[in-house]
């Protein structure tokens, strides 16, 4: 697994830690870095070997800040639609991934990058964390998910503020929030980010996937989300992790799951 921009390292445990590796240009985001996050994750879905994903970026300054500026003179009504269209389907793909997907945001969240930390699963973050969109700023609006990701997770009216006015807020704001899912000390960001990995690691494969997989219907209406909950419900409901996991309880031991 070599790629131009990023470092790819798994380990023993499948939990694949994802480093975005442009820390001169604070990680921001070039056509490069989509592609190559484009093919990880597709082989992350593929590959039997990662059981999660830890996302973070190079340096102690940036996660990443955000889409690569310099490229943005080349962009005209056409290229913009297509460059917001590019970078969307490959968060989506991160987002739909049905293994979980965890941001380490070690630094600046900006524009692009605080919208790639809103594809991921979940977001922990370190108390030198800024996030922000500032795209306002440009001339533009967000382009890769922000007007859509961050009203559902923190309400439109906070998203609304942070968008229109495009200012930034530290790491204890967006822990208020709701924006990220924990706050810690910059030196535990990456043991707090596999302690979670490590528990979510610990229960059984199939209905981490089916939960994951019913979290992305709660996009649609209540009444198909809660269709789409009871059709995976079924489904768990058919896997040996589920005899395994109740017959476990019964008889007061630790589960073991197969994955099957
Ligand atoms: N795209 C391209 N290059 C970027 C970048 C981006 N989004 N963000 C930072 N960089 C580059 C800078 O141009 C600089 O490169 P250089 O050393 O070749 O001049 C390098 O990264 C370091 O950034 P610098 O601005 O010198 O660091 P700073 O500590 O003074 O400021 C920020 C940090 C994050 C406040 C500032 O870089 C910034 O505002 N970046 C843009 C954020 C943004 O608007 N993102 C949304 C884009 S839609």
């Amino acid at each position: 697994m070599v790629y131009d921009t990023l470092l790819v390292e798994v380990d023993d445990h499948g939990i694949a830690t994802v480093t975005i590796n442009r820390p001169d240009k604070l990680n921001a985001l070039n056509a490069q870095v989509i592609e190559d996050l484009d093919a990880f994750f597709a082989l992350a879905q593929e590959d039997e070997a990662i059981r999660g994903v830890i996302l973070t970026g190079a340096g102690s300054k940036s996660f990443v800040a955000g889409a690569d500026i310099a490229r943005f003179q080349e962009l005209d009504g056409v290229s913009g639609k297509a460059f917001a269209e590019r970078g969307q389907a490959v968060f989506n793909r991160i987002e739909n991934l049905p293994k979980p997907v965890i941001a380490a945001v070690n630094g600046f969240a900006l524009g692009g990058g605080s919208e790639l930390a809103l594809a991921c699963h979940l977001r922990i973050a370190s108390d030198t964390a800024v996030f922000g969109q500032p795209e306002v700023n440009l001339g533009i609006l967000p382009g890769y998910g922000a007007t859509q990701r961050l009203p559902r997770l923190v309400g439109l009216g906070i998203a609304t503020e942070l968008i229109l006015t495009g200012s930034m807020i530290k790491a204890d704001r967006a822990y208020e929030i709701g924006l990220i899912n924990r706050l810690v000390p910059a030196d535990d960001l990456m043991d707090s980010a596999r302690d979670m990995m490590g528990t979510i690691l610990s229960k059984a494969p199939l209905a981490v996937a089916g939960s994951l997989r019913a979290l992305r219907a709660a996009d649609q209406p209540l009444s198909a989300g809660l269709q789409a909950e009871a059709t995976l419900f079924g489904e768990a409901c058919d896997t040996a992790d589920f005899k395994e996991g109740v017959a476990a309880f019964l008889e007061k031991r630790k589960a073991s799951f197969s994955g099957r």
